[in-house]
């Protein structure tokens, strides 16, 4: 059929599958051309199929020329209806892989359960036996508690009292006040369940005891700090303790993989347009005008040029990986640099419905957005009737 983007809302219900494989062959000629990188060969990637996962397993493949096992939850194609696109992107993933002569599995199914755990470690045993990194990039609304089998939902709301500040609306380009209620201590608890560090440690625990980690074997999961305008809706809110979660349990987890010599670190990232960070009221303005100002600088990236520099610069440097008084990665440097926030704090003080055409980089705000969706590629004929019915070779 033909498929055109269809939004609603924060999401948009179609996906186009050329147009997804245009996008992984697009990060894939970015890494290569960065030439090769000496790193891990056996990678196993969770949260694999969309935004910083993907571009990790990318990464881990085209730069690293590793065997890659990717872990998500994605919805296949049906007669008239498309697949979500990370169905899509984990599709094209094995094909360019297994057509580099690369390993590549990918089991679709949710990574919070006991179940997905013990088929990825099959898989890794019978195929691998062990790896050597594990990438947890993991971002849910939501998360079934494995043992008490309790459904608990995330909330992305300021603690201690209501936020007030500028949002936009993407589509429209309107600029308005929204005002966010505060969590309650329950809403606080549900986020620290769903996106704090237990499911990580769950994994690499597992793991553990399987066998299926080899000496000095190394894990990264990744956090965000952001920019004042944002830190109580972020950083100090609900969401914010999750990360100050996850970064806790980096510490836990090295300890925990002493006897094998391994490491937990925690990478802070830049704010990039993804699925989930779309869905962060006030989120979407100061991306805008990021993008804006580090574009105008030289210093943009997207997921696959951060996720590059993470392992050209940090982890594979050839050094020891410089880390924040706080043990953390930052590639999140460019972004924080202090002329950035400087230019961002004032720029935000200006914008408005009208100003923000010129302040703000709506348009490549809504160009990322329709990308993650395979929509907007260069070089991809739209009109043209596609397959919506796509298999991922290793899955079907
Ligand atoms: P994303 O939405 O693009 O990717 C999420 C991935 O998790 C997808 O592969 C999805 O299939 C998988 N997934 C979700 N629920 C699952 C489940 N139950 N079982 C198995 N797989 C599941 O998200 P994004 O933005 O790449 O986020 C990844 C990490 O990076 C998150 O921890 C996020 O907080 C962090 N981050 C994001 C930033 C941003 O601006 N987007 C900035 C800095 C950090
Ligand atoms: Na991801």
């Amino acid at each position: 059929m033909i498929i055109e983007p269809r939004m609603r809302g924060f999401i948009c219900l179609t996906a186009h599958p050329t147009g997804c494989a245009q996008n992984v062959k697009n990060q894939i000629n970015y890494v290569k051309a960065q030439g090769k990188i000496d790193g891990a060969k056996r990678v196993l990637v969770i949260g694999a199929s969309t935004g910083f996962g993907l571009a990790s397993r990318i990464t881990s493949a085209f730069g690293c020329g590793a065997s890659t096992i990717g872990v998500f939850f994605e919805k296949p194609g049906t007669e008239g209806k498309t697949a979500s696109p990370g169905w899509y992107n984990s599709a094209a993933f094995e094909q360019e892989a297994h057509a580099a002569g690369l390993y590549a599995k990918s089991i679709n199914g949710d990574a919070f359960s006991e179940d997905i755990k013990a088929q990825t470690i099959a898989t890794i045993k019978a195929d691998l036996g062990q790896v050597d990194l594990v990438i947890y990039s993991l971002a849910s609304p939501v998360r079934m508690h494995p043992t008490t089998g309790v459904l608990h939902r995330s909330a992305l709301k300021p603690i201690g009292g209501t936020f007030t500040n500028k949002t936009v609306d993407f589509h429209t380009g309107n600029v308005t006040q929204v005002s966010i209620e505060p969590a309650t201590q329950e809403d606080i608890d549900n986020t620290v369940v769903v996106m704090g560090g237990e499911d990580w440690s769950m994994w690499m625990d597992a793991m553990q005891k399987a066998g299926v980690l080899a000496e000095g074997a190394m894990t990264l999961a990744y956090s965000y700090i952001g920019p004042e305008v944002t830190k109580a809706v972020y950083r100090n809110g609900t969401i914010g303790r999750a990360k100050d979660h996850l970064e806790a349990t980096a510490a836990t987890i090295t300890e925990q993989l002493q006897a094998l010599g391994g490491k937990a670190y925690v990478s802070v990232n830049k704010a990039l347009v993804t699925q989930a960070s779309s869905a962060i009221p006030v989120i979407p303005l100061y991306i805008s005008l990021l993008y804006k100002i580090m574009k105008r600088e030289g210093i943009h990236e997207g997921c696959i040029e951060q996720m590059d520099r993470l392992y050209r610069a940090r982890l594979y440097a050839g050094t020891p990986i410089s880390l924040d008084a706080e043990n953390r990665i930052r590639i999140d440097d460019w972004e924080m640099r202090d002329d950035v926030q400087a230019e961002v704090a004032r720029l935000w003080e200006e914008a408005t419905t009208e100003s923000l055409v010129e302040l703000g980089d709506l348009a490549g705000y809504k160009n990322d957005f329709l990308n993650l969706f395979g929509f907007g590629f260069e070089g991809v004929d739209y009109l043209a009737d596609v397959n919506e019915v796509v298999s991922i070779p290793s899955i079907s």
